[in-house]
């Protein structure tokens, strides 16, 4: 069978970005630079965005592009059976966070409704978690399901497998062609609204305002990368999955550039944008912007709430547009990492998509029911703490010790790239694959296993 391709390159750009903006975007990044030194995050930041996370993605975009398949199958074509697994292992932890990812998507999807009364009333965080996820039971227990979480779960589940099984250029690409430039839209409507609130500035002075103390702090550069794979989706199998459907002649390097910039300039924004409400809030409650400072589930669902409560003129919008935008960013997101699996399917089983989609996708909308249940959070949250600790950067360090050390790949891997791209891959590519990112790394999981099992 023919390989399906993408119909145009601003597909695929639009398709990856799409995949890297996401929640982590909106709600982490500006939480993660506020606390690891402000302004002088943006120096350990960028230096593991361009020895880390731009040339992982050029790494992943030229392993599909070369072995045109979903993770597995390019491992398994590139080194045989040897390496096959550790496509596996970039999928199974795919699963398990598009299951609690789509439950996100879900609560962000309702809150969406809830923004245009502010039906969250005055006491957000109770309303959160007494009246709209009736966390009423103990750790460990389910208690029963959560209807008013359900059956948005179960919105996001038919939007992204219908999306998916529509194909890559009829489904994910048009899909991606739609939402990718709405959200650019909602969310400058957002900033601007933001930047003009009353205090505005004090929340930006927090923000940006440098701690250069901060970056001699190795737990500041450890922040810096651990976010850089996260944020750019990378070691998740997806960037491989989505560049095998590029059509033969693409410029690899380039798209990966754009990919990378676009998503951090995205988070910039997100940045400007949540401090600057963070400082409103400030100057209306006369708290520091430290008070209110926080991250995740306690910012988009509980703070971002209280302050929409009050803000000047009709508040009703703004909820709308910030929790719009959440959804948005969050399925863009959550159609990658789930085609990771479907794809994986599909080639090792010789199925059909609609197939893989239905039993892939279906397992895992089935399993999410477990976190729209009483006791979902509790479960949402141990299993976010497990996966964002030993997988991602787990993965991004067996990965590239295997690519650089063990199997010698990168000298095969720049010579396909280089014919087809613009800018020219050389030392500082191989430099930072083979040197710089597995001594970060490496030292990053040595840190983790000392302090969770030691
Ligand atoms: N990159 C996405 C974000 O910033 C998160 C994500 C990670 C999505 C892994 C899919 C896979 O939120």
């Amino acid at each position: 069978m023919e390989r399906s391709t993408w119909g145009t390159r601003a597909g695929f750009i639009m398709a990856a970005v799409g995949s890297a903006v996401g929640l982590g975007n909106i709600w982490r990044f500006p939480y993660v630079a506020y606390d690891n030194g402000g302004g002088a995050f943006f120096i350990p930041y960028l230096f593991a965005l361009l020895t880390a996370g731009i040339p992982i993605l050029i790494l992943e975009f030229t392993i599909g592009h070369k072995y045109r398949g979903s993770a597995p199958l390019s491992f398994f074509r590139m080194s045989g059976k040897k390496l096959e697994w550790m496509g596996w292992w970039a999928i199974l932890v795919s699963f398990v966070i598009s299951v609690y990812y789509a439950v996100i998507i879900a609560w962000a999807m309702r809150y969406t409704i809830f923004s245009i009364n502010q039906a969250w009333g005055t006491d957000t965080e109770t309303f959160l978690f007494s009246d709209f996820l009736q966390l009423t039971v103990e750790p460990g227990q389910t208690g029963s399901i959560v209807w008013g979480i359900f059956i948005p779960l179960a919105i996001v589940w038919i939007i992204t497998l219908g999306i998916l099984a529509a194909g890559v250029k009829r489904g994910i690409e048009a899909a991606n062609r739609i939402f990718i430039p709405t959200l650019v839209v909602i969310f400058l409507i957002i900033v601007i609204r933001a930047v003009t609130l009353e205090g505005a500035g004090l929340g930006l002075t927090a923000f940006f305002e440098p701690n250069f103390d901060a970056i001699m702090d190795p737990s500041v550069w450890v922040a810096a990368y651990g976010h850089i794979f996260f944020s750019l989706s990378i070691a998740f199998a997806i960037m491989i999955t989505y560049s095998s459907y590029l059509p033969k002649k693409s410029d690899i390097t380039n798209n990966a550039f754009i990919t990378g910039f676009a998503n951090s300039s995205f988070e910039l924004l997100a940045g400007i944008g949540v401090f600057a409400v963070l400082g409103f809030m400030a100057a209306q409650s006369g708290d520091a912007v430290a008070d209110v400072a926080t991250a995740g589930v306690g910012l988009a669902f509980v703070v971002f709430p209280a302050i929409i409560n009050e803000f000047p003129g009709f508040n009703g919008l703004f909820g709308v547009l910030f929790f719009l935008s959440l959804t948005i960013a969050g399925l863009t997101s959550l159609m990658s990492i789930t085609e990771t699996y479907v794809a994986g399917i599909s080639e090792k089983f010789g199925t059909s998509r609609t197939k893989a989609v239905l039993v892939g996708g279906g397992l895992a909308a089935l399993i999410s029911i477990l976190f729209a249940t009483q006791g979902g959070l509790f479960f949402l949250d141990l299993v976010d703490y497990y996966i964002n600790q030993f997988g991602v950067a787990a993965i991004g360090l067996v990965e590239v010790i295997m690519i650089a050390w063990v199997f010698r790949k990168l000298d095969t891997l720049k010579d396909h790239a280089n014919p087809l791209s613009d800018i020219q891959l050389g030392g500082w590519w191989k430099i930072s694959l083979g040197v710089i990112t597995p001594i970060v790394l490496g030292y990053m999981m040595f840190g983790l296993l000392r302090t969770n099992i030691l």
